[in-house]
């Protein structure tokens, strides 16, 4: 018999990790044709690469180098030399606290994705909840895009709206959003990984039109 092989995720993050404790828990529950081949962090203490521990998946910290929001040229290719050989299908940044340049966009074009706090193209960048609440729009969100060279700037694959509420603090529409990340992310994975979704420049179809 033969067993056709699972769809592969690379996970990078560099924070507590609970958009990657979303997906690893649909994907251990059998839902997601998927699997975890590799977590790595460029924060040796990040809370994901100890989830990824607890859970008994592959992970790694590899050092950033020398500068703040990019990785330096050695750190770049030994990131992509690991997912490499992990083989990954997909690199599914949650979290991840640097910006992807030109050799890690090329080694990996068009299976990169990421999920950002906010309903793009509106308030990309930092602390994107901070900035609806400044603004004083009426609905947030999270939106899950491909990665390209631009910052939040990529094809977008799904998104998911909530509300902002006369009484929020950055802190209380921040959790509304992780938690709605939390539905949206692992949603837009599977559909990756079951073959879903199809893209035409910016425009990103899935065959199930709730997202
Ligand atoms: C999320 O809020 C996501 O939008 C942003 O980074 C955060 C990661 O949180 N890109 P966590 O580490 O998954 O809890």
């Amino acid at each position: 018999m033969t067993v056709s092989p699972k769809f592969r995720l690379g996970v990078l993050g560099s924070g507590k990790g609970s958009n990657f404790v979303a997906i690893a828990e649909v994907i251990a529950a059998g839902q997601v044709p998927a699997e975890v081949a590799l977590v790595l962090s460029d924060v040796e203490s990040a809370g994901i690469l100890e989830q990824a521990k607890q859970r008994g998946l592959p992970h790694r910290f590899i050092a950033p180098g020398k500068f703040r929001t990019k990785l330096d040229e050695d750190a770049e290719r030994a990131y992509v030399a690991a997912l490499q050989e992990a083989k990954v299908d997909l690199i599914v940044l949650a979290g991840f606290m640097r910006v992807l340049k030109g050799d890690f966009l090329r080694a990996f074009e068009g299976r990169i994705v990421n999920i950002h706090p906010s309903l793009l193209p509106s308030f990309p960048g930092l602390e994107a909840w901070k900035q609806a609440l400044d603004h004083g729009v009426k609905f947030t969100g999270c939106t899950v895009h491909y990665v390209d060279a631009g910052v939040d700037s990529g094809a977008i694959i799904g998104q998911q709206t909530v509300p902002v509420l006369d009484n929020d603090t950055p802190e209380t529409l921040h959790a509304r959003i992780h938690a709605a990340e939390h539905e949206l992310y692992p949603k837009c994975v599977a559909a990756i990984a079951r073959g879903e979704i199809s893209v035409q420049g910016r425009r990103v179809r899935s065959r199930d039109s709730a997202r």
